[in-house]
Order: C-alpha cells, then sequence, then structure tokens
C-alpha cells in the first residue's frame, strides 16, 4: 500500500475522470457500428441488460477493489487477498488488453483528428458526398493514417506523463459536458429529419430473428468494452478515490451517462442513414461517413462540425489517458524507472503494434487471421474475449473472495441490495459471461 498515493481533487473530478474514461469512441463510434452490423434493436436490448445487470456489478466490485487497495490493477488483487494468488490473472489481462487496445484506439483517434483537420479545410460544407470521398482516401493512405496516429499517441503519453492531477481535471469540467451538449443539440436536428422514426424503430424495435450467438457476444464485450471494465482501468482509477465515496450513486451515475451517450450518438447516426439512404451494416467508417453528411445540409455546419470532431477527439484522447494509465501505474509501482521513460516506451511499443490495424485498411487488408484483419482481431479479441473473461474473473474474487463484507460496504443498510450485489457477483454475472462464450465457441 502506498499512503502517498495521489488522490482526486473532489469527487466531481473522479467522477468526470471515471466518465472521461468511459466516454469515448466505444460510444460515438463503436456503439452506432455495431449496432448497424447487428441489426438493431435486438442487439441494442441485449446490451441494455449487460449494462445493467453485469456492467454495473462489475462497476461496483472494481471501484471497490481500487478504493480499497490503492494501488495498481495487478497488485489491487494481492493486496486485497493478504497474498499472491491466480486471483491476480485478471490484473496480468488487462495489461495485454490494455496494450491491444490502445493499438487500434489510437489509430481510430487518428481518424478522428484527420476528419478534424477536413473540418478545418470545410472539405464537408456544403457537399454531403465529400465525407465518403475523404473517408475512402483515408482509408487507402497507410503514411496519413501513420501520422495521425503518432500525433494521437504523443498526446495520450504527453498528457499520461503531466500526472494525473494536473493532466486531467482541468479539461474533463468544460469538455465533457460540452459534448454532451452539442450531441443533444443534433439530437434536436435529427428530430426534424424524415429519417427519424425508423432510427427509433431500428434501435428500440427488438427483431429477435437478427440476434445470432455472435452478436450476443459482441453485446456482453461492447457492454464491457464501453464502460472501461474487464482490465483494471477503473481499478486503477478507484485507487485514487477516497475510502468514503459512495460507490453505488457513482456507478449508476456512470453507466447512465455512457448508455444515455451512446444512444443519443446512436439516434443521430441512424437517422441520418435513414434520411440519406445510407447503409446501417457499413462498419467502422460509419460516424464518418453520416455526421459530415449532416453538417453539411445545416446552417454553421462549418463550426459545428469542427466543435464535433474536436470534442469527439477528446473524449477519445481521455480514454486513450486512462488505458495507458493502466499499465503506466503498474509499471511505476514496480519499477524504480522514470515515470517519463516508463510512458514514453510503452507509448512508442504501441504506437509500433498499431502500425498493424493501420495497415489493415491497405496494404495488409488480404492477411486475416481466424478471417480477421489484425483490426478486427484486436478488437474482437479484447472486447469480445479478454474483456469479459477478466471481467468474469473479477466478479467471481469480488463475490467469493470479498464477499459479504464487501457487498455491505458497498450497499449500507439495505439487505436487498447487499444480496442482490453478491449473488449477481457470484454466480449470474459470470454464469452469463461463460454462457455466452461457450455458445459461441463451442455451442450447444
Ligand atoms: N470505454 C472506452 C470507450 O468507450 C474505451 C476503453 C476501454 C477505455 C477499456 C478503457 C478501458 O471508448
Amino acid at each position: 500500500m502506498n499512503p502517498q498515493r495521489a488522490q482526486w481533487g473532489s469527487r466531481l473530478a473522479f467522477i468526470l475522470a471515471a466518465a472521461g474514461s468511459a466516454i469515448g469512441l466505444g460510444n460515438l463510434w463503436k456503439f452506432p457500428y455495431v449496432t448497424g452490423i447487428n441489426g438493431g434493436g435486438a442487439f441494442v436490448l441485449v446490451y441494455l441488460i449487460c449494462i445493467l445487470f453485469v456492467g454495473v456489478p462489475v462497476l461496483l466490485a472494481e471501484l471497490y477493489i481500487g478504493q480499497q487497495s490503492q494501488t495498481n490493477t495487478v497488485n489491487a488483487f494481492e493486496v486485497m487477498h493478504k497474498k499472491r494468488t491466480l486471483w491476480q490473472l485478471p490484473g496480468w489481462m488487462g495489461i495485454i488488453s490494455a496494450f491491444l487496445i490502445l493499438s487500434f484506439y489510437s489509430v481510430v483517434g487518428g481518424w478522428i483528428l484527420d476528419f478534424t483537420y477536413h473540418s478545418v479545410l470545410g472539405t464537408f460544407s456544403g457537399a454531403p458526398e465529400n465525407a465518403k470521398t475523404a473517408l475512402n482516401s483515408l482509408f487507402q493512405d497507410p503514411l496519413r493514417q501513420t501520422l495521425w496516429h503518432f500525433l494521437f499517441m504523443f498526446s495520450a503519453c504527453a498528457i499520461v506523463i503531466g500526472g494525473i492531477k494536473e493532466g486531467l481535471e482541468k479539461w474533463n469540467k468544460i469538455l465533457m459536458p460540452t459534448l454532451l451538449i452539442l450531441l443533444l443539440a443534433l439530437l434536436v436536428k435529427s428530430f426534424f429529419l424524415n429519417g427519424f422514426s425508423q432510427a427509433i424503430d431500428f434501435l428500440f424495435e427488438p427483431n429477435f430473428s437478427m440476434l445470432t450467438s455472435e452478436s450476443i457476444l459482441e453485446a456482453v464485450g461492447h457492454s464491457f468494452f464501453t464502460l472501461s471494465l474487464g482490465m483494471g482501468a477503473i481499478i486503477t482509477y478507484g485507487s485514487y478515490l477516497s475510502k468514503k465515496e459512495d460507490l453505488v450513486k457513482v456507478s449508476f451515475a456512470l453507466a447512465l451517462l455512457d448508455t444515455l451517450i451512446a444512444l443519443v450518438a446512436g439516434l443521430v447516426i441512424f437517422s441520418i442513414v435513414f434520411s440519406f439512404d445510407l447503409e446501417p451494416a457499413s462498419g467502422p467508417g460509419l460516424i464518418f461517413a453520416t455526421l459530415p453528411t449532416l453538417f453539411s445540409q445545416m446552417p454553421g455546419g462549418y463550426f459545428l462540425s469542427l466543435a464535433f470532431f474536436i470534442l469527439v477527439g477528446f473524449a477519445a484522447l481521455t480514454s486513450a489517458v486512462s488505458i495507458l494509465e493502466v499499465q503506466i501505474s503498474y509499471l511505476t509501482d514496480k519499477h524504480k524507472i522514470s515515470r517519463k521513460k516508463l510512458t514514453a516506451i510503452t507509448a512508442a511499443i504501441t504506437f509500433l503494434t498499431g502500425l498493424l490495424s493501420v495497415f489493415s485498411t491497405n496494404i495488409m487488408s488480404d492477411i486475416k487471421i481466424f478471417d480477421l484483419t489484425f483490426f478486427d482481431l484486436f478488437d474482437k479479441l479484447t472486447s469480445n474475449y479478454l474483456l469479459p473473461i477478466g471481467g468474469l474473473i473479477i466478479s467471481l474474487f469480488f463475490g467469493w473472495v470479498l464477499g459479504p463484507k464487501a457487498t455491505k460496504h458497498i450497499c449500507g443498510k439495505s439487505r436487498l441490495a447487499h444480496l442482490g450485489l453478491l449473488w449477481i457477483t457470484r454466480i449470474i454475472a459470470p454464469f452469463a459471461i461463460l454462457l455466452v462464450i461457450y455458445n459461441l465457441t463451442i455451442g450447444f
């Protein structure tokens, strides 16, 4: 344990930083596109159920483990268990997940930077088809993607080197609420598009014939990805949290905000898809092909487009910082090398690995492993397997090892809540995750 460990300036600062980790490309880029690929409503329903019954309990477990142990994600399990055991496994897996996720996350962050640059140039003003052209030429250009990917990773690295307080708190307070306001403004605009009601049907009318075992796993995986769960990001952030904090309130607020942002982004994007006859299942390029189309039709579109991509870029950066922080907080607690050096080395290695994702849309698009490009492989391996399995072990550790003492501490006087949390983390959440993975990989 480390009594000198820095703590969050205030509760609000923590919530904003945790929200900064949770809210990112997962909500704005990934949620709409995986929903599109998986057919809409039924996928969204499974995703919402996962958030409530798996996401929130695992979120509570991670916050508690971080808050009580006050240390990095690998040591946290040792401190809580008072000995070294295999329960540390999710800590180790988390370091690997963090590394793989950041490698492709930074590439997509780079796409956002490219579209910010296009917004400055005014590429999207008045001509809806320009977005598609810009996206295609970006995907075909490895050098351009590499430069943006470098810039994104460099920024994340610089913020992490700056230290946790100065680096994050200042910006989070202003930019996260601004993003929410901008999204709500776009929602109002979408309401007047003729594709709005179709978007509502698409997102909220479940068509269960579209639900395959793969899309169920995708929904489980995405609920982990979007809440930053299963790899210790929240354990790491929780470790900077004061021991007095009410975790239940924090968790529900976080899950609600994260889900709200994803749903609003989804509604806006699918309203555009159905109004302009675009393809809902068009994959990772969806947000880039749709939103500029809307901006090009709006008065003040030039500024809206610019503001939007800057804010999304910032949201992505705060998430990337939390992913990098998982690795750095472990490495600095363990090694005597300076935080600066460790961060620079980790970022450099992650950047190089990210090149495999850069090349997945161009020169290496034919190289497939399990029928997936490197980009898709890293995404699916982490979201659909490593994070849920990490979450499963964290849930079991919390439910069986820490047990009633932890759930009583979290839930206070409410017996129902404490028993509910105890049995969800002991049986329900782990069993559900196992079932879904088993069903897809081995089958019934
Ligand atoms: N939750 C982040 C997002 O939605 C991504 C993330 C995943 C961050 C895992 C930390 C850990 O964009």
